[in-house]
């Protein structure tokens, strides 16, 4: 599968958005159907007011991490770096939360409205060493069309 093929697609979802939920769950599973290596697709939003991240849509196995602090694990820290995160290899980060042993590497891209952080995708990947500048194009269009809808 090129990455590449698959911004048409998501371009339709969005432009033919069944409402926000459904389009984030259209979103993740049309991206874990398609990516082989995509082991678990999900977005993360600013809870609130609150200095945390909550679990909206995902798919892949069920985690107890619906509720990240700001500052912690890879989603943490890019909710207040505002930059891509690319993790080849989890094993050598310290500031990681550990969604099962099966997981390897972990690419999250924040999502931006108005300028402002307001949530990321996020995906593991049970393979190490896997992410490109292919995967964070396309994650970063992806973000771009979903801010158009959150907005
Ligand atoms: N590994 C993430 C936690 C979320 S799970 O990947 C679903 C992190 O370190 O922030």
């Amino acid at each position: 599968m090129d990455l590449i093929n698959l911004k048409p697609k998501i371009t339709a979802l969005v432009s033919n958005s069944q409402g926000l939920d459904a389009t984030l769950q259209s979103v993740c599973e049309l991206l874990k159907a398609s990516v082989p290596y995509y082991d678990w697709v999900g977005f993360y939003f600013k809870n609130g007011t609150k200095n945390e991240l909550k679990l909206a849509q995902y798919t892949g196995e069920e985690t107890e991490h619906t509720i990240i602090p700001f500052g912690k694990g890879i989603c943490g820290q890019v909710a207040v770096s505002n930059e891509n995160f690319v993790v080849q290899d989890v094993s050598e980060q310290e500031n990681y939360i550990s969604c099962g042993w099966k997981v390897k590497s972990e690419i999250v891209i924040p999502i931006f409205v108005n300028e402002k952080n307001i949530g990321q995708i996020d995906i593991d990947s049970h393979t190490a060493n896997i992410f490109t500048e292919k995967d964070e194009l396309l994650l970063e269009y992806i973000c771009k069309k979903i801010a158009l809808i959150l907005n």
